[in-house]
C-alpha cells in the first residue's frame, strides 16, 4: 500500500524524502511525489511509475527548503497518473497533504466544498483533505485539522503542511500506520520502520486518534486537545527486519495483515445497518443481469479457489448455475457461453498469462467480463469490462494469503450486489450479511488473538508427517482445497483435499499410521455427516485435526485436536475457516525448515502459459 515520509529540521529535505521513499517501495506503488516549502512556497513534484522517474524528472532543478513531505500512491480511488498522485493540495495551493488509506465519505465532502467553490483536479478521496483543512482554516494549522478530523470517515494516515503557517508538520492516523522518527537534526514520519533506518535512533507509533505537531525541536502528540506522553521505542532493526514489519518472514506479516485488508476490501462498499453494496460504476446493471443466465468464475492457483468460495456462495444466492474453471484447461476446451454468460477472472496480480488468455476468450464469445484483482491498471483489470480491486496491498511472499481473503471478500460483494440487482434475497438478509461481514475482520483478529498457540501446535504435528488430508462439505470442502495447496506449497508434504463423503470412495485406503486429516466443520445443517466422515478416518487410525465454531461441544468429544473460531453466518465461514490453515501451513513450512517466501520451483505470478 501506500507510503509516506516527512521531515522537518535543520538539512535539506529533498534527500531524506526521496530515500525514505526509496526505503518503502516494497510496499508497492505506482506513483510518486514529493512538496516542500520554501520561503513561503510549497513546490510540489509529482510523477507516475517509479521514484527514480520522479529523481529524473527533477534533475537539475534547485528545490531548497528544510520542511517537507512525500508519498508512493498504490491507486485505490482513481487511476495511476500524474494529477492522482500525492501531495494532494487545497484549491489555492497552501495546504500540501499525503495520505495512506480511504476516505469513505469523501464523495458527501467532495460535494460540500465544491458547493462552497472549491475546485477538485483528481479523481482521488485524499483531495477532499487539505480543501476540508482549507476551509477550517483561520490562521492555526492545528485547529483546523483537528476539525477537518473530525468531519473524516475511514481509514487515515495523513500528514500535511501549510505556507500560511509554516514551521510545523501535522500527521493524524486512524487504521493506518503513522511513525515518528526522532533524529538529531529534526524530525521525521514514515508509514514504516524502514524509512527511518539510518535517520533516527528512537521512534513513537502515532495511535489511532492522536494528533502529532512536528516541529524540528520536537513533537507534541494531542488526544482530543490534550498533550500525551509518548511512547518511545528504540530502533535496533536492521532494514530485512523492519521490511517484514519485525516479523520473520512476509507470509507471516501477510497472514498477521488480513484484518486491516478486510477492512481496506469493504470501506466505503456497505455501510453498518444498510442494504446496500457500492461497487463504484459497474457496467453491470439491473438491465444487463437481467439477460445472464449463467457465471464461469476462471482463474489459477489461489485465486481458482476463491472462485469455488463464489460457485457456492452465488448458487445459493442468486440461484444461476456456476461453472468453475482452472483458466488453462478453459480457453482449449470451446467453452460453451454468449452474452448470457458473465465471465468472473479472478487473478491477484491481474497477469497471470493462463487468466488473461481464457478473458480474451470469453471476451471473444460476448460474454461480459468482470475481473477481480488486485493490481491496478493490470493487464487483466484493462481487458475487463468491470474491475473489482481487492486492496489487498503489495502481496510478496509466493504463497497467497491475504490476496485469497480479500479475493472471496470481494466474490461476496459482488454477490451481494447481483442478489438485489436481480431481487433474489430479500434485503433484510441483505442487511445481515453486510453486518456480519463488518464483524468479519474483528473475528480474523480474534484468532490471532486467542488461538495462535492451539494452531502452532497443531502444526508441529503436521509437520512430522509426509502425507495430510483436508476433508469438509459444502463451503468447508472448498476451503480444504486452500489449505491443502497451502500446506503443499510451502511445506512440501503431499496433501490433498477431498469433500468428506468422498473419502470412503477411495482416499480411505491412504487413512493409516495417525496421518493427519484436517477437518474443517462449521456447516451446521452437514455437521452430523461430517462427524460420521471423521468418525471413519479415525476408526482407521486417522489423527483428526478440527477447525470449528467455538461453542461446538460435539466437534471436540471427536477430533484429537481443535481449533475454534469465533461464531459467523456459515455462509461466510470460509473468510475465517481459511485462517488456521494459513497459519498450519505456515509453522509446518517453519518447522521442516523450508523457505518459506519463496518455495522451490513455484513463483508468484505466472507470465507465460
Ligand atoms: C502462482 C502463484 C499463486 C497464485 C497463482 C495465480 O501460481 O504462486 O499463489 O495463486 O499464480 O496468480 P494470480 O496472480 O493470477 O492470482
Amino acid at each position: 500500500m501506500c507510503g509516506i515520509a516527512g521531515y522537518i529540521g535543520e538539512k535539506q529535505a529533498l534527500p531524506f524524502l526521496i530515500n525514505g521513499l526509496k526505503k518503502l517501495e516494497y510496499r508497492g506503488y505506482d506513483s510518486a511525489g514529493i512538496a516542500i516549502y520554501h520561503e513561503g512556497r510549497i513546490e510540489v513534484r509529482r510523477q507516475t511509475g517509479k521514484i527514480a522517474e520522479l529523481e529524473r524528472s527533477i534533475a537539475g532543478q534547485t528545490i531548497e527548503g528544510t520542511q517537507g513531505i512525500a508519498h508512493t500512491r498504490w491507486a485505490t480511488h482513481g487511476v495511476p497518473s500524474n494529477r492522482n498522485s500525492h501531495p494532494h493540495r487545497d484549491t489555492d495551493g497552501h495546504i500540501a497533504v499525503v495520505h495512506n488509506g480511504i476516505i469513505e465519505n469523501y464523495l458527501e465532502l467532495r460535494g460540500e466544498l465544491e458547493d462552497k467553490g472549491y475546485t477538485f483536479t483528481s479523481e482521488t478521496d485524499t483531495e477532499v483533505i487539505p480543501n476540508l483543512i482549507a476551509d477550517c482554516f483561520k490562521g492555526d494549522l492545528l485547529a483546523a485539522v483537528e476539525e477537518a478530523k473530525a468531519r473524516l470517515r475511514g481509514s487515515y494516515a495523513a500528514v500535511c503542511m501549510s505556507q500560511d503557517d509554516p514551521g510545523r508538520l501535522i500527521g493524524i492516523r486512524q487504521d493506518s500506520p503513522l511513525i515518528i522518527g526522532y533524529g538529531d537534526d529534526g524530525n521525521y514520519f514514515a508509514s514504516d520502520i524502514p524509512a527511518l533506518i539510518g535517520y533516527v535512533k528512537s521512534y513513537t507509533v502515532l495511535k489511532n486518534g492522536e494528533t502529532a505537531v512536528m516541529t524540528k525541536e520536537g513533537v507534541t502528540i494531542y488526544v482530543d486537545g490534550s498533550a500525551v506522553e509518548p511512547e518511545v521505542e528504540a530502533l535496533t532493526m536492521d532494514l530485512d527486519a523492519a521490511e517484514k514489519g519485525g516479523y520473520e518472514h512476509f507470509m507471516l506479516k501477510e497472514i498477521i495483515e488480513q484484518p486491516r485488508a478486510l477492512k481496506d476490501c469493504l470501506s466505503g462498499r456497505i455501510s453498518y445497518g444498510k442494504h446496500v453494496v457500492d461497487l463504484g460504476e459497474l457496467k453491470l446493471n439491473a438491465a444487463k443481469m437481467e439477460k445472464i443466465n449463467k457465471i464461469v468464475m476462471v482463474a489459477c492457483g489461489t485465486a481458482y479457489h476463491a472462485c469455488y468460495v463464489g460457485r457456492y456462495i452465488y448458487e445459493k444466492m442468486l440461484r444461476i448455475p456456476v461453472e468453475v474453471e482452472i483458466a488453462s484447461e478453459f480457453r482449449y476446451r470451446d467453452p460453451i457461453l454468449d452474452e448470457k454468460t458473465l465471465t468472473i477472472v479472478v487473478s491477484q496480480s491481474g497477469e497471470t498469462a493462463d487468466t488473461l488468455a481464457a478473458l480474451a476468450e470469453a471476451k471473444r464469445k460476448g460474454s461480459h467480463i468482470l475481473a477481480i484483482t488486485n493490481v491496478w491498471e493490470s493487464s487483466i483489470a484493462r481487458e475487463a469490462h468491470d474491475v473489482i480491486y481487492t486492496r489487498a496491498g503489495l502481496e510478496i511472499a509466493v504463497a497467497s494469503t491475504k490476496a485469497y481473503t480479500t479475493q472471496v471478500l470481494a466474490i461476496y460483494l459482488l454477490g451481494l450486489y447481483m442478489a438485489e440487482l436481480k431481487g433474489k434475497m430479500i434485503r433484510r438478509e441483505i442487511q445481515t450479511i453486510i453486518n456480519e461481514l463488518y464483524r468479519l475482520p474483528d473475528k480474523v483478529q480474534k484468532i490471532f488473538d486467542d488461538q495462535l498457540d492451539t494452531i502452532k501446535a497443531m502444526a508441529e504435528k503436521i509437520a512430522d508427517h509426509e502425507d495430510a488430508f483436508f476433508i469438509g462439505r459444502d463451503l468447508d470442502y472448498v476451503v480444504a482445497l486452500e489449505g491443502a495447496l497451502k500446506l503443499k506449497e510451502i511445506s512440501y508434504i503431499h496433501a490433498e483435499a477431498y469433500a468428506a463423503g468422498e473419502l470412503k470412495h477411495g482416499t480411505l485406503a491412504l487413512i493409516v499410521d495417525q496421518v493427519p486429516v484436517i477437518s474443517v466443520c462449521t456447516q451446521k445443517i452437514l455437521e452430523e455427516k461430517m462427524i460420521s466422515n471423521i468418525k471413519e478416518a479415525q476408526t482407521r487410525d486417522g489423527q483428526i485435526f478440527a477447525i470449528a465454531f467455538e461453542g461446538d461441544p460435539v466437534i471436540s468429544s471427536v477430533a484429537d485436536h481443535v481449533c475454534y473460531l469465533p461464531k459467523t453466518n456459515d455462509l461466510l465461514a470460509p473468510i475465517l475457516t481459511v485462517i488456521p490453515l494459513q497459519l498450519i501451513a505456515y509453522y509446518a513450512s517453519v518447522k521442516r525448515g523450508a523457505d518459506v517466501d519463496k518455495p522451490r520451483n513455484l513463483a508468484k505470478s505466472v507470465t507465460v502459459e
